[in-house]
């Protein structure tokens, strides 16, 4: 028997955020939706030409519990952490992190002449694993597969499989599958979803329609969360459709959130608050690198 195909339960336009020193940007999801996108806790979309939106920037902040995901669709992101990485994030690359027990990091955006554009996506970490060691991944376009299919869909893999190309990201309990797809106009995309996963996407160009009772068409900065089935089924406009494609395996932890810290315990949360005011918050500084 084939799995129905899924389709859209919910639409988020996204809220304008003010958020880091000041940064103009628009938040998909966050704290009031738990637990609709679990695993997943945050999606932000920065983008703008007016470089005073971003030039404030992410200055020197902690993280714990989560991980952190930072795709550049244009422009230059600076970023520094306690593990000793720093360095640029650049348009096409994705920076995956994992705060574990504890970073503190700062993301601050460069003044670029095309405007910056972008998402940071937080994705939760297991209650066995979120005071691991500290990880950081960055990966440069060129380190992330696209595949071109003969029907002219172009998809970038970040994360999971697609047609049998798995992306550089691996090794991730919530099982995370990340897509950047381009479908051609009028053209059509299929993804089979494992059952019971929470699968979301969101539009940043053109539009498409996807399967299923909800069949008005996305529009560009809308996040779709779909309902259960085994495949999402998307046929692009005349204009085209980008987006990403996000699931993962639900967790079903609590979660206790407090900023850019999220833990499932209130009293967890206090630790935290406790430890960054007595300078014990971090439990890794040196260089942790992976692959
Ligand atoms: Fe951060």
């Amino acid at each position: 028997m084939t799995e129905p195909l899924r389709s859209i339960e919910r639409r988020f336009p996204g809220v304008p955020t003010l958020e880091g020193a000041g940064v103009r940007l628009r938040r998909s999801f966050s704290n009031n939706e738990i637990p609709l996108f679990d695993p997943f806790l945050l999606l932000d979309r920065f983008g703008s030409t007016n470089p005073e939106d971003y030039l404030a920037g992410f200055p020197w902040h902690p993280h714990r519990g989560i991980e952190t995901v930072t795709y550049v669709l244009d422009g230059r992101v600076e970023h520094g952490d306690t593990l000793g990485n720093s360095g640029v994030i650049g348009s096409g690359d994705v920076q995956w992190m994992n705060s574990g027990s504890g970073i503190i990091h700062q993301e601050m955006p460069q003044r670029s002449e095309g405007g910056m554009s972008g998402f940071q996506l937080w994705v939760n970490l297991p209650a066995r694993e979120k005071m691991s060691i500290p990880a950081y991944r960055g990966l440069s376009a060129g380190e992330i597969p696209e595949v071109s299919t003969d029907t002219g869909n172009r998809v970038k893999v970040v994360a999971g499989n697609f047609e049998r190309v798995e992306g550089p990201v691996r090794g991730i309990s919530v099982d995370p599958t990340y897509l950047d797809v381009r479908v051609p106009p009028g053209g059509e995309f299929e993804l089979p979803t494992a059952p019971g996963y929470t699968v979301f996407s969101h539009t940043i160009d053109g539009s498409g329609t996807f399967a299923g009772a909800d069949s008005a068409p996305v529009a560009p900065g809308e996040t779709a969360l779909f309902g259960a089935g085994g495949a999402v089924r998307v046929r692009a406009s005349d204009a085209g459709h980008r987006f990403l494609l996000v699931s993962g395996r639900p967790l079903h932890e609590p979660v206790a959130w407090y900023g850019p810290i999220v833990m499932n315990t209130q009293s967890e949360l206090r630790s935290a608050v406790r430890e960054l005011q007595s300078g014990e918050f971090i439990k890794h500084q040196r260089p942790i690198l992976e692959e």
